[in-house]
């Protein structure tokens, strides 16, 4: 059975096909004082896979923890959370005495309510493997970037792949060499929310077609300023390709006023940009969850 809830119907339906899984959607009710009700089958199979991206985590993560438990009193023995987008993967470490590494906290969180746990492209910077981050018996890490490669080679043939920072070099690496492009990687500073300093590598864009490629945009300002970057060091065009379509408020305003042209997007956050379906991907690894 396949557990969903009703903002993710589209994306449970694409699952639900590819997989052969039996949709079924959570009854949810807010309550005046914002508490959730929810409402499962009233008995479940042995095995149990619940769809839930977490972009806009926070009220998700309380859903999470209602729907695995009572889940478990209903008969599913084996749980599997299916989380296109993982949050709170990014605070992996403290930067400043007592800040509380969100990480660590929310990994250990999911791997008391689950068996296993599929993500694409979390935001794993300073460890080896999902595993470490989240301690479950199966953490599978799956990569959006192959796919958007794939479509980027058909859109933009000859595109010179640019990643924002460091932490894109992965996913710049595998995509340029997976499509036959030439790849290279920004050196970028934080300096606040809305405020990153982004130095380009020593490449010639002059005359080139660039296609930026990241695993997330959130306030889309990362992006901008490397596509600010590129189109003043002569690139002609500068298109952007992410595995997650956060896009908080301002941020497509920020990329449409930095001169970028498309945007593409994997649906793993559901978005206009949305133009690689993840689903065969995500069902390949349910296949291979053993039991
Ligand atoms: C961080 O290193 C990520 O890979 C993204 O570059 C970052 O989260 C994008 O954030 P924003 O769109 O807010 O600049």
């Amino acid at each position: 059975m396949l557990l969903y809830f009703d903002d993710e119907a589209a994306m449970a339906a694409r699952l639900a096909a590819e997989s052969g899984l039996n949709p079924v959607a959570v009854a949810r009710h807010r309550f005046p004082d914002g508490e959730l009700k929810l409402r499962l089958p009233p008995r479940l199979p042995g095995r149990v896979v619940l769809l839930r991206g977490l972009q806009q985590p926070n009220e998700k993560l309380v859903e999470l923890l209602l729907v695995a438990r009572a889940a478990r009193e209903l008969g599913a023995r084996h749980l599997t959370l299916v989380s296109p987008y993982l949050a709170y993967m990014r605070q992996d470490m403290a930067f400043s005495p007592g800040e509380v590494v969100s990480q660590r906290v929310v990994g250990a969180f999911l791997a008391q309510l689950f068996d296993a746990v599929i993500t694409v492209d979390p935001h794993l910077h300073r460890i080896a493997t999902l595993g470490e981050a989240i301690p479950v018996a199966d953490a599978i890490w799956l990569s959006g970037a192959p796919a958007l490669a794939d479509w980027i080679a058909r859109e933009r043939p000859g595109a010179l792949l640019l990643g924002p920072d460091e932490e894109a070099g992965q996913w710049v690496a595998q995509a340029a060499e997976r499509i036959g492009h030439d790849g290279a990687v920004c050196r970028k500073v934080r300096h606040g929310d809305r405020d990153v300093a982004i130095a380009l590598p020593e490449v010639e864009l002059r005359g080139r077609a660039v296609v930026i490629l990241d695993d997330m945009a959130s306030t889309g300002h990362t992006v901008a300023q490397a596509a600010r970057l590129a189109l003043a060091a002569g690139a002609v065009s500068v298109d952007v390709a992410v595995t997650h379509a956060l896009f908080a408020e301002g941020a497509e305003q920020a990329l449409h006023e930095a001169g970028v042209g498309a945007v593409w997007s994997t649906d793993c956050v559901p978005h206009s940009s949305n133009v690689v379906p993840m689903a065969p991907l995500l069902a390949r690894a349910l296949r291979q969850l053993p039991g």
